[in-house]
């Protein structure tokens, strides 16, 4: 090991409990399993933990949509998070829910402290109420006219069209999303946390000289406004934890949500026998790390340390934040089929492909980065497939078949080999500070070096002549020597492909073993470690994507309001939309498609073809022969299947419980719905 051991404690954003994760969200968890696998190697005590973010508005709204308790759906949503970053080889030690005991009881030891050090002051407000729903609107689901600049449609707190920041009081023309009813502004004492008090400790954190610079703007930005009082309390009906001694008020998503790496680790601390005090005490010697996305550094560089520091518990050693993605060099877009969940990536492509290319971008700052799925393929293929595999696969054949498996006893360019060695230490400096774009560059020179060594001694051409076979296996062994200590630096990114390399070799990398070399040891036979990434497979995820959407299964962006009523369109709007009665002439499966079915549709004379997300509630059999309900009018689209000529109208939350419109009995193909 290279020096004392390190207790570590990393933890990743935690996702909400409300919708999947998405590729976008992958960048961060990818980021820190990295640099956590990294810490590993090193032979640290290094612990990374994650939760399910389970409470708040928008998940109480989603469970009463879908009909379920709030604990059915987190259930539900903590599995298929917990399914994906398994996939992705996101390794967490453990992964809980902010709604766990663990988490309740902190999080009341947390407010009673704070609140018995004198930081908690309480205040009534006045805020937006929906009367038909009975509850207070968070920000979001109010929506009306802009106050600035008069655009329509606009949240209740900045408007997307000018980009003004306000209040929700402050817009006209108020409408809850929730259920379109008039909001009323109603009184209610609040709980508020005193940010304030906190100001001079937060400040010499900034000047500390750790922080990313753009965060440490970003907060000399904030102190320059002024830090305010936070609200941390809301009203029922509200999925979170009651205030002790407020009945009736719940904290605030944000108050617990954080306090979840804690309890996440508390669990994980009880199952392992390891001590929790030891990381989180005030004098704690160990180093807590949490891993960001930019939108949430306000939380975790103010609030967070703030509440720490106030409730007598240590802070962050480092709050490290990085970019969004952009796919093909825009947002991700539901249309362009490029706002790709997690899951229809791993249906289409290997994870390893994306992790090594988000480590090939991926520097310490805050910088955003573009998924050009062009760019992707051809840097995965020249890079892992067309330089690191390659010499594996150049030399392995003839140590197999001329030397049975056993690589030479001497090293033929112990010069060439020690510039795989000595690299160990430059590499290992950019895993730390999280430079793996400088990492991956660096080893992708070492490559090219191997490569070209390879392409001089061109052992196929020494193979041919019987007195050069001692050459044939000095080279091939050189290579595979080379190839072990690029597999080796690459462990902590492309874990499974390692995996394959340690079998291939008979070996078990520790980092320090890139200082070994395997002379007169016996390899196993060479398999194909990794395919060229099929073009073909990412214009299959890109039409998935597109098909998810037509679907109307792609979930919620998680960062946005829950499914609220649309805005009001006019009679003539509506009158544009040609709903027919149509019979099911015939329903079968697509093959290639996971959520489609094909339908034929009689119009009474005409007949249409209709790609219609309803797969997982129907079996086609079923349905042949039904009436339906079809918008006749709608522009036909061109589908990786086929044209689809129309839509059939459907309702549900998805999955099992889609439920296409069946007119009564009487009601004949192509008549006209009104
Ligand atoms: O922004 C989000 O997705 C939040 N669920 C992140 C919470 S991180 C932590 F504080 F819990
Ligand atoms: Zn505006």
């Amino acid at each position: 090991m290279a020096d004392t051991k390190r207790q570590i404690l990393v933890t990743n954003a935690l996702p909400y409990a409300n919708g999947p994760i998405h590729i976008g969200h992958m960048l961060g968890y990818i980021q820190a399993d990295i640099w956590v696998r990294y810490q590993k190697m090193r032979g640290h005590d290094c612990h990374f933990v994650c939760a399910d973010d389970a409470h708040g508005t928008p998940i109480m709204l989603k469970s009463q949509q879908l009909g379920i308790t709030p604990e059915a759906m987190i259930a539900q949503m903590s599995d298929a998070h917990q399914a994906d970053f398994a996939e992705f080889g996101v390794s967490f030690d453990h992964y809980h829910s902010t709604h766990s005991e663990e988490n309740r009881e902190l999080a009341s030891l947390i407010y009673t402290r704070l609140r018995d050090n004198g930081h908690i002051q309480t205040r009534t407000i006045e805020q937006l109420f929906d009367p038909e729903r009975e509850m207070f609107l968070p920000d979001r689901f109010v929506k009306g006219t802009c106050p600035d600049c008069g655009a329509e449609d606009q949240y209740g707190d900045n408007c997307d069209v000018c980009g003004a920041t306000y209040g929700p009081t402050d817009l006209k023309n108020p409408v809850s999303a929730v259920s379109g009813a008039t909001p009323v502004l109603r009184e209610s004492e609040h709980y508020f946390f005193d940010l304030p008090a906190f100001g001079d400790m937060l400040k010499a954190w900034t000047r500390s000289g750790s922080l990313q610079d753009e965060m440490a703007n970003k907060l000399n930005e904030w102190f320059e406004q002024g830090l305010q009082q936070w609200d941390i309390s809301r009203d029922a009906p509200y999925f979170g934890f009651e205030i002790p001694d407020a009945p009736g008020k719940y904290f605030y998503v944000w108050l617990d949500a954080p306090i979840g790496y804690m309890s996440s680790f508390k669990a994980y601390c009880a199952k392992n026998g390891l001590n929790f005090d030891d990381y989180w005490q005030e004098d704690s010697k160990a180093e807590v790390y949490h891993f960001i996305g930019k939108d949430i550094i306000y939380f975790h560089s103010l609030f967070w340390p703030a509440m720490l520091k106030g409730a007598q518990f240590r802070q962050p050693t480092n709050v490290w934040a990085h970019g969004f993605i952009t796919v093909n060099g825009t947002k991700m877009s539901k249309s362009k089929g490029t706002f790709i969940m997690a899951r229809t990536y791993l249906d289409h492509l290997n994870p390893e492909y994306l992790r090594y290319y988000f480590a090939a971008k991926l520097t310490s700052r805050i910088d955003d980065l573009d998924l050009n799925l062009t760019d992707f393929a051809q840097r995965v293929n020249s890079d892992l497939v067309g330089k690191v595999v390659n010499i594996a696969s150049r030399c392995a054949g003839f140590i197999a078949k001329k030397f049975d498996g056993k690589l030479s006893d001497t090293v033929a360019e112990p010069e060439l080999l020690k510039q795989f060695t000595d690299a160990a230490d430059s590499i290992a400096e950019s895993f730390e500070k999280r430079e793996f774009s400088r990492a991956m560059r660096d080893i992708m020179t070492l490559a090219d070096r191997a490569n070209e060594y390879i392409a001089i001694k061109e052992p196929w051409q020494l193979a041919k002549d019987e007195t050069k076979q001692q050459e044939v296996q000095d080279v091939c062994s050189m290579g595979i020597h080379m190839f072990r200590a690029l597999m080796i630096y690459l462990t902590p990114v492309v874990p499974e492909l390692s995996k394959q390399a340690q079998e291939f070799l008979n070996d078990d990398f520790t980092w320090d073993s890139a200082k070994q070399v395997l002379t007169g040891h016996k390899i196993s036979k060479f398999k194909a470690l990794l395919q060229r990434v099929p073009m073909e497979k990412i214009e299959a995820m890109i039409e998935d994507s597109k098909e998810a959407m037509q679907a109307q299964q792609a979930p919620a962006n998680p960062h946005m309001a829950d499914d609220p009523i649309s805005e009001e369109i006019e009679f003539n709007d509506f009158a544009k939309v040609d709903l027919r009665v149509a019979k099911i002439a015939n329903a079968e499966h697509v093959e290639g498609a996971d959520k489609l079915l094909k339908l034929t549709l009689d119009l009474g004379g005409e007949t249409r073809q209709v790609f219609a997300g309803i797969k997982s509630a129907y079996n086609p059999e079923d349905l042949i022969g039904q009436h339906t309900v079809m918008v006749a009018n709608l522009k036909p689209r061109k589908m990786r299947f086929g044209m689809s000529e129309g839509m059939v109208l459907a309702a549900g939350p998805g999955g099992k419980e889609i439920y296409i419109m069946n007119p009564h009995d009487g009601a004949e193909p192509g008549m006209r719905v009104s």
